[in-house]
C-alpha cells in the first residue's frame, strides 16, 4: 500500500510517498525561509504564491524518486489543517485534481496527527514498536499540544498553550534579538555558548487545567531585560549581518553577540525546556504513560532532546529524526494509513480548515 502524502499548511511545499506507513520511499520539501526569512515570519499570502509555483515539481520529484506512478497509489493524502487557509488550499485543490485524474482515492490529514506519525512512522521502520499508552507532545511554531494516545488514531487533549506556542516564542525571542527567522536553530546553536542559569525567569502562574502551557509571559520578560540593558547597538550589528547574508553560520552570530546575550538565550531555552518536560512529566504520570512521543518543530532541539534523556521519565521517549520533526509530507502520508485501513476516505468537496482540531 502507497501513499502520496502532500503538505502545505504553513511554509514548507512537501510531497512523499510511503510504504505501509513505515518506509519513506521519497520525501521532498521545498522551504519557503528566504521568501520569508527578510520580513521576520511567515507572510500568508507570499506564502500561498510559493505553493502555487513549487506544488507540480515537489510532487512530480516524490513519485521520481519512489518509481510510482500516480495510478499505482492506493491513496493520495493530503492536509486538511489546522494552517493557513491560502496555502493549505493550494495542497488540497492539487491533490483532489491528481484524484480525479488517476481515480486514487483521497484521504484528509489533521497536520498535528501528521506529527504524532511522524515518530510512529519511523519506529515502525525500525521494527520497532511504541508501547501504548503514550503521551505525544506537539511542539511547534503553530501548535503545543499534549495528548494522551491509547492507539494510534486514538487521541485525547490533555493540554495546550493559551498564548504562543513554544516555537513562536522561540521565533519572537530570536526576532526581538536581531536573530532573524526562524529564531529556534539560532537559539539552538548558540544557547551552549551560554550560562542556562545566569537569569532565573519566575513560571507562569496557571489557574484551571494544570496540563496547559504558557509562554508569552517569558517573551515579556525577555523584552523587559532587553529594554533594561540598552542592546540597540548589537541588535543593530545583528541586524545589519542579515542584510549582508541572509542565514549567517554560528560562528557569525558569536563574532556580533555579546556573553550577556548568550547567557539570555541559554536561559530563555533552559525555562523554556523546563517548561515542556515538566508538564510532560506530569502528565505522563497521569494518564500511565507507557510511553513519551516530542514531535514537531521545536522537537529538533538539542537542548531539549538532551534533558529529554537526562531528566529520566521512566518511560522510553520518541524524538523523530530532525528532518521529519519539521512539516513535511512523509508524516501525513504515515498518518493516512490508518484512515485507510479503516476505508476512512474523504470526498472531493473537501475543503481547508484553518483551526482543524486534533480533537472535537
Ligand atoms: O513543525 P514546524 O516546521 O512548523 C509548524 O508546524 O509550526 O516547526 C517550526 C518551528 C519554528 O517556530 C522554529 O523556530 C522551531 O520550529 N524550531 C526550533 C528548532 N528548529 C525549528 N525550535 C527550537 N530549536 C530548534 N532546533
Ligand atoms: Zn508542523
Amino acid at each position: 500500500m502507497r501513499i502520496l502524502g502532500i503538505e502545505s499548511s504553513c511554509d514548507e511545499t512537501a510531497a512523499a510517498v510511503v510504504e505501509n506507513g513505515e518506509r519513506v520511499l521519497s520525501s521532498v520539501v521545498a522551504s519557503q525561509l528566504d521568501t520569508h526569512g527578510k520580513y521576520g515570519g511567515v507572510v500568508p499570502e507570499l506564502a500561498s504564491r510559493e505553493h502555487l509555483r513549487a506544488v507540480v515539481p515537489v510532487v512530480r520529484a516524490a513519485l521520481e524518486q519512489a518509481r510510482i506512478r500516480l495510478e499505482d497509489l492506493s491513496a493520495i493524502a493530503v492536509t486538511e489543517g489546522p494552517g493557513l487557509v491560502g496555502s493549505l488550499l493550494v495542497g488540497i485543490t492539487y491533490a483532489k485534481s491528481l484524484c480525479f485524474v488517476s481515480g486514487v482515492p483521497l484521504i484528509a490529514v489533521n497536520h498535528v496527527e501528521g506529527h504524532i506519525h511522524a515518530v510512529i512512522l519511523e519506529a515502525r521502520g525500525r521494527g520497532e514498536v511504541i508501547p501504548f499508552p503514550t503521551l505525544a507532545l506537539v511542539v511547534s511554531g503553530g501548535h503545543t499540544h499534549l495528548f494522551e494516545c491509547r492507539a494510534p488514531g486514538q487521541y485525547r487533549l490533555l493540554g495546550k498553550t493559551r498564548d504562543d506556542a513554544a516555537g513562536e516564542a522561540f521565533d519572537k525571542v530570536a526576532k526581538l534579538l536581531g536573530f532573524g527567522y526562524p529564531g529556534g536553530p539560532v537559539v539552538d546553536h548558540l544557547a551552549p555558548f551560554g550560562n542556562p542559569t545566569a537569569i532565573r525567569f519566575t513560571r507562569a502562574k496557571m489557574k484551571g487545567n494544570t496540563n496547559d502551557f504558557s509562554f508569552s509571559g517569558l517573551k515579556t520578560a525577555v523584552l523587559r531585560w532587553v529594554e533594561s540593558r540598552g542592546m540597540e547597538q548589537e541588535i543593530e550589528r545583528r541586524r545589519e549581518l542579515l542584510r549582508t547574508n541572509p542565514r549567517p553560520a554560528p560562528e557569525q552570530w558569536l563574532e556580533v553577540t555579546p556573553a550577556p546575550t548568550l547567557d539570555l538565550l541559554a536561559s530563555f531555552q533552559r525555562t523554556v525546556i523546563e517548561e515542556l518536560l515538566r508538564h510532560v512529566a506530569r502528565a505522563a504520570e497521569q494518564i500511565a504513560a507507557a510511553s513519551i512521543i516530542v514531535s514537531g518543530g521545536v522537537a529538533c532541539n538539542s537542548g531539549l532532546r538532551q534533558a529529554a534523556s537526562a531528566v529520566r521519565l521512566g518511560v522510553p521517549v520518541y524524538f523523530p529524526t530532525p528532518g521529519l520533526s519539521t512539516d513535511n509530507a512523509a508524516m501525513i502520508a504515515a498518518a493516512a494509513f490508518i484512515h485507510l485501513e479503516r476505508g476512512d476516505f474523504s470526498a472531493m468537496s473537501l475543503t481547508a480548515r484553518a483551526n482543524l482540531p486534533l480533537v472535537t
